[in-house]
């Protein structure tokens, strides 16, 4: 059995890194199954991709389609016009897509294009807020996949909803938990720990990169006053994207407890995050990994994919409500968090469920 494996963008590679050594491991206990990695380079800078690759083992992918930046109308096109090349000369039987970046969309409609089954990793996830470029990918590739493996009962729910058979969704849990518990002692103390005497526990992480929150200065300055004003003693550490750095520049005098800094490699960063008081951030799996970790969460946003992070875990949707933010840095400041828990299944062996499920899932005989 041959798979593509696509990674084209940041969280991308973490869910990626167990797959393929579980992929290896099946090898190795002389199953019949390969890989080919197909890189999209969406993400080409070093700190946001590179990086992860070498720190998490990531062998060097088979091929780089270096689309590089664009309009999310170019860059899904550069990515399907060179990715149908690619996957005409060398056909594989399932093309394995993980998360919802424009890659995993792109990929997804290629090969279900060529009739070429298509398993989508992290399937069903719903914000149900389709300004986000994210739901639409999400919803395009769940029609068109052909095995669907979820991190919680809830996003099968979701699939079921819109009639998929529930024979081809698989709950399995979490393949960027599989990263954090596989490098939890591996992490690496950040340089900015000892240039700002961070301590644990007497700081707190930030990260925004959506467009909804950074692609407006004043919405953008507005923001980061208010965390800062609510901060207290504590600093911020401001890992800043460079779509986020872009908008950043173009602002003058910003609040002096908050420390900027390049994005950290994978083991810098979560050994902050792992340490820190609190996390602030627009992402989709830092409120996961926070969550894992029990480490409070505050997410800035109005809706998330992931309500088992809220319900069952230790974040906080605030949208860009001010009273809804400082009601959550009251209860942070006064050690009042809620405790959560870690959801079903994201124990560390997902990557492994998942390659089992496929090497004894009867193909279908027609791809459609
Ligand atoms: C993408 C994903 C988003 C994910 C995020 C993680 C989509 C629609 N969005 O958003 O879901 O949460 O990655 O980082 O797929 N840039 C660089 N260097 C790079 C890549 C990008 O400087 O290596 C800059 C470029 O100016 C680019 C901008 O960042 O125009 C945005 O990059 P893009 O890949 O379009 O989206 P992200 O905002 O990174």
């Amino acid at each position: 059995m041959k798979i593509t494996i696509i990674a084209g963008a940041r969280p991308n590679f973490m869910k990626i890194a167990p797959i393929i050594r579980a992929v290896k491991h099946a090898q190795k206990s002389g199953k019949d199954i390969s890989y080919r990695l197909v890189h999209t380079g969406q993400h080409y800078d070093r700190k946001l991709s590179g990086s992860f690759f070498d720190e998490l083992n990531i062998p060097d992918p088979d091929v780089n389609l270096e689309v590089g930046s664009g309009s999310h109308a170019q860059q899904t096109a550069q990515i399907m016009v060179k990715f149908e090349k690619e996957l005409l000369e060398n056909p594989c039987d399932y093309v394995l897509v993980v998360g919802d970046v424009n890659s995993t969309m792109a990929c997804a409609i290629v090969a279900k294009k060529l009739h070429i089954n298509v398993i989508h990793v992290e399937a069903g996830l719903r914000s149900f807020d389709l300004r986000m470029p994210e739901e639409i990918n999400r919803m395009v590739t769940d029609a068109i996949t052909d095995l669907f493996f979820t991190t919680t009962e809830q996003a099968g729910q979701h699939l079921q909803n819109a009639g998929i058979p529930q024979e081809k969704i698989k709950f399995v849990g979490n393949t960027m938990i599989d990263t954090l518990i596989d490098n939890l002692d591996r992490l690496r103390k950040p340089e900015v720990f000892e240039q700002h005497q961070l301590e644990a526990g007497n700081y707190w992480v930030m990260t925004l990169h959506r467009p909804s929150n950074v692609d407006e200065a004043q919405k953008l300055l507005a923001l980061l006053n208010l965390i800062s004003e609510n901060a207290g003693d504590k600093k911020i550490i401001f890992p800043v994207h460079p779509r986020t750095a872009k908008t950043l520049a173009a602002l003058g005098d910003l609040p002096t407890n908050i420390l900027f800094t390049d994005p950290l490699p994978y083991l810098e960063f979560m050994y902050l995050v792992k340490h820190a008081a609190a996390v602030i951030t627009d992402s989709g799996g830092i409120q996961e990994e926070t969550t894992y970790l029990g480490i409070p969460c505050i997410t800035l946003r109005e809706n998330t994919e992931r309500p088992e992070t809220v319900d069952v875990g230790s974040n906080v949707l605030c949208g860009f409500d001010p009273e809804k933010m400082e009601r959550a840095f009251d209860q942070l400041n006064s050690d009042n968090w809620k405790k959560g828990e870690i959801p079903e299944l994201w124990d560390g062996k997902t990557a492994e469920r998942i390659i089992n499920s496929i090497m004894n899932y009867e193909l279908p005989k027609t791809n459609n």
